[in-house]
């Protein structure tokens, strides 16, 4: 994939830009707060439906303006597309893609691929485990639309599910109910599971290369806290599972196992890089994971995303910079940056000044 050209009007401290972008590295160059970040964040909006800080309409829009706009035209296998995200201060947000509107926001995951790093994406590694299933998530959802679909039957059944735990009825009368829930509960974890089983195995088969050649000595791996026992399947093994801990979840008044609770555990030379690795190996095996991604989207849906690099080059050094910035030319990137890095290749740089390309 490829984005052409980016048109912002009233974005954050953008009034009216336009922005094309090339092939390859593009180079988005500026002093702080100028709007290099602002322009990442319209390109992701555009993709997944929401800011990745998670900010609200109102927020993005033009402190002087009442309504706001993203356009994005980009080349794909199957032809040229456009998005276009209509913001508005007093009313919600539409969406149009190749000029026409969409429904619902599942229409647009999928549309324009990106796979996203930002300095705070470190949290992949360090915070809760709620930040490691949403990264699974959004990365499945962006070429596995069923899944997406999957995560919402599962989450509608979790919840019929732990009303019934929660509930004032008598314990045999819980279990009596529960008999009917469970079972469809375990039919959709099943499905969910499973496809972050090989979603995780295909992500480390890219990762471990990849990061090899970035530390040249460390090994890196990668597991979902699920792991299946041998002589079960997923679904003999959750049925097992949830009767195991159905006093326990009776008694707390909410399902405790399941796929809504799994975590992914990262490891370089078998210690948790949690509670082991350094600051700098954090952010490498978050930027890994990234770069891994890359590799795993294209399999699935025939081209590669667009990478959007926010901030990296400052955190690393020069040699680590050198062999990203090679990596990454085989897809179109966009890097913000305070200062240009010397390449010996051809790159786009585009210098924002105040909400402007100059
Ligand atoms: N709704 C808005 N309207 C106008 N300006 C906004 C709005 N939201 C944020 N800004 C401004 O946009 C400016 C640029 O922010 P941005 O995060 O893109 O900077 P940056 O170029 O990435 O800087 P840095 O190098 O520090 O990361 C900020 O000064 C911020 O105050
Ligand atoms: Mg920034």
């Amino acid at each position: 994939m490829k984005i052409d050209r980016v048109t912002l009007m009233n974005f954050r401290n953008y009034q009216q830009a336009s922005v094309e972008l090339h092939d390859g590295i593009n180079f988005i160059v500026g002093a702080n707060a100028q709007g290099k970040t602002n322009l990442l964040e319209s390109i992701f909006l555009s993709s997944v439906g929401k800011s990745p800080k998670n900010s609200k309409d109102k927020q993005i829009i033009n402190f002087n303006a009442e309504r706001a706009k993203i356009e994005i035209d980009f080349s794909t296998r199957a032809g040229k597309k456009n998005i276009e995200i209509f913001l508005d201060k007093a009313n919600k947000k539409s969406i149009k893609i190749n000029k026409l509107n969409i429904l619902k926001l599942t229409e647009l995951v999928g549309t324009l691929s990106v796979v996203y790093f930002s300095p705070d994406e470190l949290k992949l590694i360090k915070e809760v485990p709620e930040d490691r299933r949403n990264f699974l998530d959004i990365s499945i959802s962006q070429f596995d639309r069923p899944y997406l679909y999957e995560l919402m039957r599962y989450d509608k059944i979790l919840r019929q599910r732990n009303a019934i735990l929660k509930s004032d009825a008598s314990v045999d009368a819980k279990t009596e109910q529960l008999k009917l829930f469970t079972p469809q509960l375990i039919a959709s974890a099943k499905n969910i599971i499973s496809k972050r089983l090989q979603f995780i195995e295909k992500l480390k088969g890219y990762a471990q290369n990849i990061h090899t050649n970035i530390t040249l000595d460390e090994t890196l791996d990668i597991q979902y806290s699920y792991s299946q026992k041998p002589d079960l399947s997923i679904e003999e093994d959750l049925a097992r599972e949830y009767e195991r801990v159905l006093s326990k979840d009776i008694e707390l008044g909410y399902t405790t196992i399941g796929p809504h609770r799994d975590d992914i555990i990262f490891r370089i030379d078998d210690k948790d890089c949690k509670y082991y690795a350094s600051q700098g190996q954090q952010r490498t095996v978050a930027l890994v994971v990234k770069l891994a991604l890359m590799g795993v989207v294209r399999d699935e849906i025939g081209e590669f995303p667009i990478l959007l690099l926010d901030d990296v080059l400052s955190e690393l050094d020069m040699d680590r910079q050198t062999r990203l910035i090679n990596l990454c030319r085989h897809y179109q990137t966009i890097i913000t940056c305070t200062a240009i890095p010397s390449v010996d290749f051809n790159v786009n740089i585009i210098k924002i000044k105040n909400g402007a390309v100059v």
